[in-house]
């Protein structure tokens, strides 16, 4: 079979590298209207961080994975279609800041409409809003000129940084589609296409609305482990009560588990906040205000502990950090990608900037460019500093920042840091990476989160 992805972003690319990678029977293309991610899709240098995604998409590519921005070929030649294209919050006109903004779905619905001469199997990848594939249908049946389009809804579940164990060997594949006979035929070859390596028990088939809503339902019970968690951290603080004792015990408890339960400077990366919204949007679309004020309160605890961080920081420092150095290690929304989408260290590093602080930013993998980007800073501006390695970050700084959980933090040589700092030299650890312990005997005054 001939498989097509419209979109070689962080999902596009590693989902279809990993089908081309298990099914040497199907050809799978993956396109994109961005000339220079397909061009690093076809060079050495990929153009997402992902841990084990070089060897897979170098054992596919250029035998039946192909990336390239002819999408009306692609379109054309296949029988399935993947959708996976970015699908942001709206930050325009009705549903502004919480809607999904769906017009890069619609694009691709009425390119397919368009190009297709066959019958074709479209697959929502994309994250959406519940009841998306009415829309999409609409359209392409509007245009059908005979032909017959299947709609089908296979949310991705991966998380970056570990995407490609997460794609080898996922929980569950997720397969949506219509209960006719049309329908249940479209569900089987899907579901055929990840049988090849995912155990046929793990692959749940459903109609179409409740794989569309799962998706944002896990992400939002996901999220929803961060905040409780990171709600109980601010209590800790106030208690002298550890938030990882509490996590462990609570997560020993075999109804609540022990996954998802670190502390941290608030969860980042671009699918939380946005899905979240999305699902608040939605309830307030159908008239359910109680369930979408219990869903804001996550993204409310989450913009809490952010804002919480950058200000323990500025008051353990004798309330101000004005021109003074500071340290920030990690940039990252969380270790092993380069991706800073809605990244926590954004936000922290904005408020420490309109204190006038002057941050010394180092992050393994996060280019400087996409650092200033972020921060809308131009290399000209004297209080961000992007820094070659942790060292050269914390010389004279008068506090550490840990921001991402890198495990190159755990090693460093923290006795050459503080030697280098100024005094009292402070570390403020948002991911509980470090042991404190250790380093308050170096002479460091170290503190966590909700480490009461
Ligand atoms: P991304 O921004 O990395 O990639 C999307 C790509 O689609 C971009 O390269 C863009 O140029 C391309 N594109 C947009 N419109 C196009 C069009 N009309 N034709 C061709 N290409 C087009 O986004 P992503 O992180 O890969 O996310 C894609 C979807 O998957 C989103 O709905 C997201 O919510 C969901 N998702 C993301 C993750 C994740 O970890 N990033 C995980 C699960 C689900
Ligand atoms: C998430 C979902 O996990 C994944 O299933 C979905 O497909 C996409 O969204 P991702 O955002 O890539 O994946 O990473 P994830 O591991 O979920 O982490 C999200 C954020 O939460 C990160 O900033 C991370 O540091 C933070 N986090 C995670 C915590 O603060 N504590 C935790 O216990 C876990």
């Amino acid at each position: 079979m001939k498989i097509c992805c419209i979109g070689a972003g962080y999902v596009g690319g590693p989902t279809m590298a990993m089908i081309a990678h298990k099914c040497a029977d199907h050809t799978v293309t993956v396109v994109d209207l961005n000339q220079s991610r397909i061009d690093a899709w076809n060079s050495d240098t990929l153009p997402i961080y992902e841990p084990g995604l070089d060897a897979v998409v170098r054992e596919a590519r250029g035998k039946n994975l192909f990336f390239s921005t002819d999408v009306d070929t692609a379109i054309h030649e296949a029988e399935m279609i993947f959708i996976s294209v970015n699908t942001p919050t709206k930050t325009y006109g009705v549903g502004a800041g919480r809607a999904a903004d769906l017009r890069f779905i619609e694009k691709c619905a009425r390119k397919i409409a368009e190009v297709s001469q066959g019958d074709k199997i479209v697959v929502e990848k994309s994250t959406l809003p519940v009841r998306t594939a009415e829309s999409v249908k609409r359209i392409l049946q509007a245009n059908s000129k005979g032909r017959k389009f299947q709609i089908l809804s296979n949310p991705e579940f991966l998380a970056e940084g570990t995407a490609i164990a997460d794609l080898q060997n996922p929980d569950r594949v997720l397969i949506g589609g219509e209960q006719s006979p049309d329908g249940l035929l479209a569900i089987q070859k899907l579901v055929d296409v990840y049988a090849n390596w995912v155990p046929r028990e793990q692959i749940i088939t459903t109609n179409l609305w409740s794989s569309e809503l799962s998706k944002l339902t896990a992400n939002a019970f996901l999220a929803q482990r961060i905040s409780s968690i990171n709600a109980i951290s601010a209590l800790c603080e106030a208690t002298e009560a550890n938030v990882d004792e509490v996590a462990t015990a609570i997560g020993t408890d075999s109804r609540i588990g022990p996954k998802f339960l670190k502390s941290s400077v608030g969860f980042g990366g671009s699918c939380f906040q946005k899905d979240i919204l999305n699902l608040v949007y939605l309830c307030q679309h159908f008239g359910l205000p109680e369930v979408a004020n219990y869903w804001e309160g996550v993204i409310t605890m989450n913009d809490y502990q952010k804002h919480r961080f950058a200000r323990r920081v500025i008051s353990t420092l004798f309330n101000t950090v004005s021109d003074k150095r500071i340290a920030v290690l990690g940039f990252a929304f969380k270790k092993d990608t380069n991706d800073t989408r809605e990244s926590a260290a954004i936000y922290i590093c904005e408020d420490l900037i309109k204190e006038h602080a002057n941050l010394a930013i180092y992050d393994p993998k996060v280019t400087e460019v996409q650092i200033r980007q972020d921060l809308n800073v131009s290399v000209e501006n004297p209080h961000v500093s992007v820094c070659e390695d942790a060292y050269t970050a914390t010389e004279g700084a008068h506090a550490v920042l840990i921001l991402t959980e890198w495990d190159e933090f755990k090693t460093l040589d923290y006795q050459r840091i503080y030697d280098q700092m100024q005094m009292p030299a402070f570390l403020f650890d948002g991911r509980n990476l470090l042991d404190l312990e250790a380093l308050n005997r170096i002479g460091f005054e170290a503190s966590g989160i909700g480490q009461g």
